[in-house]
């Protein structure tokens, strides 16, 4: 067997080394057919010296060419913003208020905005589209280009995903954050009065509609006191931010309002936060898709200035563990999962968290220490407090009514309530008409 493999390969060699000779002989004979043809004819000398010109012509153009782009370094400037960026809702907007100076391409961009006596206004606002433009900015040109970028797209809301690039000349470039603050102050003096309410879309938080008009604290009507109470401990909480940094305690601290549904519980949160002019970002634990990972990322990403709300709180308190498998059947978050993200919350801003549920008597206790829950508060149904004062609200001339409505509501059975929401249903529906308004309230009371 081996002396075999040894014959092959032998002849293998044998075969190959005559090819080997025959190709430095061609070589030595192209050699000497060369020296023969240029070293002895005038005209192939010539012609190297144009090969030679030729390629000493190319390397200058090159240069020229990577001369200009060093002096489109030096001289120019990019700034690019990509759509992901919180400044690019921004710059759009501010960029469709500025006088344009040569945009043929326009995208529009429509909203309604509501009125205070119910109106809506359609406003189209014209931005750049993809393609150039040019402005002057504080008598400096900019070019803009905006360019989608291929096939990209937005998992979380189905657009593509864009840049836009600002270039101007390198020493203006200190007019960038000029036009970013400006672009920011802009955006956020649409949204001054208004409260922007955040929902989570996918791993992000994302505005849902238009800001809100902010809702006056004293629209939503709880029990006697207890707006007050709550609202004196977030202003306490708020002016301490020395006392935990110099602790090093997390400034954070978690509220828990829990009571039947109706009782007012979210919109009154919604009024805190508008009353302190704070954002609020609404996350509803009971969603079936929301993860651990999910929830983790979104509160370690809160929007500044924002107050956290996690709806039914007690749906995590069902699982304590989560199914491994995402997709199909993914499960919610799970009891250690909403711990982590509470313990886990390194915002150096003030933290402030409130929570809902239906359901306390499902919460673990685990829930109640400091820095998850130090606030408890119930909210029940309507109170005959709560009774009155509603009642007033609605119908702000008829004291007797509202004597006789509460006499009334004094006599029923101390165990049947009703909820304030159902309370101002009857309202809504009764506009001018407190007796029919009473009288719906007794059937509800009988049944
Ligand atoms: C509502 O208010 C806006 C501006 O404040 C005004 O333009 C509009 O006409 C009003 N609409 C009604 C129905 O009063
Ligand atoms: C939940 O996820 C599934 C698949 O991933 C998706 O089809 C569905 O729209 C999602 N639901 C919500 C409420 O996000
Ligand atoms: C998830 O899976 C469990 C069993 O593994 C099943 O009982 C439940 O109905 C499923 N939930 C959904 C929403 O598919
Ligand atoms: C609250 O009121 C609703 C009716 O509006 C009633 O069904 C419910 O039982 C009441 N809950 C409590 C705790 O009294
Ligand atoms: C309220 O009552 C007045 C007269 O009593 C009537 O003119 C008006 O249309 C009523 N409004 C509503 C909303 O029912």
């Amino acid at each position: 067997m081996s002396s075999e493999d040894i014959t092959i390969d032998r002849t293998a060699v044998a075969e190959i080394a005559p090819t080997n000779v025959e190709d430095s002989s061609m070589k030595a004979k192209a050699t000497s057919l060369y020296d023969e043809i240029v070293k002895k004819n005038p005209f192939f000398a010539a012609g190297g010296g144009l090969m030679l010109l030729g390629s000493a012509l190319a390397i200058a153009r090159s240069a020229i060419k990577s001369g200009s782009a060093f002096a489109y370094r030096q001289l120019l400037i990019d700034l690019e913003i990509p759509s992901k960026d919180k400044s690019y809702l921004w710059f759009l907007q501010w960029v469709g208020k500025y006088p344009q100076r040569s945009s043929r391409q326009l995208s529009v961009e429509t909203s309604f905005h509501q009125h205070d006596n119910g109106s809506v206004t359609t406003n189209f606002q014209f931005v750049p589209g993809p393609g150039r433009h040019l402005i002057k900015y504080k008598g400096a040109y900019m070019l803009i280009r905006r360019e989608r970028s291929g096939k990209m797209v937005d998992m979380t809301n189905g657009s593509p995903f864009e840049t836009v690039t600002l270039t101007t000349l390198y020493r203006d470039r200190h007019l960038f954050k000029d036009l970013l603050l400006e672009a920011k102050e802009l955006a956020t003096k649409q949204n001054e009065g208004k409260t922007v309410i955040y929902t989570s879309w996918g791993p992000e938080w994302r505005p849902f509609g238009q800001p809100k008009s902010k809702r006056l604290l004293n629209s939503v009507i709880l029990d006697e006191g207890i707006a007050k109470t709550i609202l004196n401990d977030v202003r306490d909480f708020m002016g301490n931010g020395n006392w935990y940094f110099d602790r090093g305690i997390p400034y954070r601290r978690g509220y828990l309002l829990h009571g039947p549904p109706g009782s007012g519980k979210t919109s009154f949160i919604q009024a805190l936060a508008g009353h302190l002019d704070y954002n609020i970002c609404i996350l509803n634990l009971a969603e079936p898709n929301l993860t651990d990972d999910r929830l983790n990322h979104l509160m370690n990403h809160i929007p500044e200035r924002s107050i956290l709300l996690l709806e039914d709180v007690d749906a995590a308190f069902n699982k304590r563990e989560q199914t491994k498998e995402k997709g199909f059947n993914s499960s919610g978050v799970t009891f250690s999962g909403l711990l982590n993200s509470l313990d886990g919350v390194t915002s150096s801003e003030e933290t402030i968290t409130f929570m809902t549920t239906n359901h306390p008597e499902k919460l673990d206790p685990a829930i109640l220490r400091p820095g998850r829950i130090d606030f408890k508060q119930y909210i029940g149904n309507a109170t005959l407090y709560q009774m009155e004062k509603m009642f007033m609200k609605f119908y702000p001339n008829e004291h007797e009514k509202c004597k006789e409505f509460i006499d009334y509501c004094k006599t029923v059975d101390k165990s049947k309530t009703i909820s304030t929401a159902q309370l101002q249903g009857i309202f809504v529906m009764n506009k001018n008409d407190t007796n029919g308004a009473i009288s719906m309230i007794k059937e509800v009371y009988r049944n």
